[in-house]
């Protein structure tokens, strides 16, 4: 938790380091620079530059999210390789890993309880990804091709529209859905 801290404090002092251009910039959208964050708000320097969507999640949930994402990206990059070497099978199994299942859907569910749109977002991609599985199955190079590039286009969509934002326990109970 310390450390976790720690780091948004140092996040925050780059954010505070903004050049003339950045300024410019930030200007011209109509929007002012970040002031000083006060330590109750250690991410307010990067929630007033960044306009997307918060995804709310306790620290525990954003890492494992992050985490999760680093694994997505493992296995687009094992999926590439694969449709390189003329490996459909290799392909299959890459997919698997962010393919559709009740696991998955499950976790999507948890990760979006306190953030409306995001479980269906996230739904939309693990479900577009089974269509690499199925074009794979076929040995359709040229359908595993334009699959995965709508299952990136679910990547890049979703990463426009949300960005993390670290709550407490209590305020992540009250705003979720789940129930607990
Ligand atoms: C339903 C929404 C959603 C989808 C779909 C999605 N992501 Fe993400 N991803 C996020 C969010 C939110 C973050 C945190 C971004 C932030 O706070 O700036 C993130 C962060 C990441 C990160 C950074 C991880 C880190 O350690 O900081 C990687 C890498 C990533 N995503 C890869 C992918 C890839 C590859 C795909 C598709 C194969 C994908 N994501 C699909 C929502 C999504």
């Amino acid at each position: 938790m310390n450390l976790i801290r720690t780091m948004s404090s140092m996040f925050c002092l780059v954010g505070l380091a903004l050049s003339p251009v950045d300024r410019a910039a930030l200007a011209a959208e109509g929007k002012s620079p970040p002031t000083v964050a006060s330590p109750a708000q250690p991410s307010a320097a990067a929630e007033a530059v960044d306009t997307r969507t918060a995804l709310r999640l306790t620290a525990m949930m954003a890492e494992h999210q992050k985490s999760n994402m680093r694994d997505h990206l493992a296995a687009v990059q094992e999926i590439v390789a694969a449709i390189a070497a003329n490996d459909m099978p290799a392909v299959e199994r890459a997919t698997l890993r962010i393919g559709h299942s009740d696991a998955m859907a499950q976790m999507c569910q948890h990760m979006g309880s306190a953030t409306p749109g995001f479980t269906e977002k996230a739904l939309g991609f693990h479900r577009t990804a089974g269509t690499i599985t199925a074009a794979a199955q076929r040995g359709d190079r040229t359908g595993v091709n334009s699959a995965l590039a709508a299952t990136l286009r679910t990547c890049v969509e979703c990463h426009a529209a949300y960005r993390q934002e670290v709550v407490d326990e209590p305020t992540w109970r009250r705003l979720s859905t789940a129930g607990h």
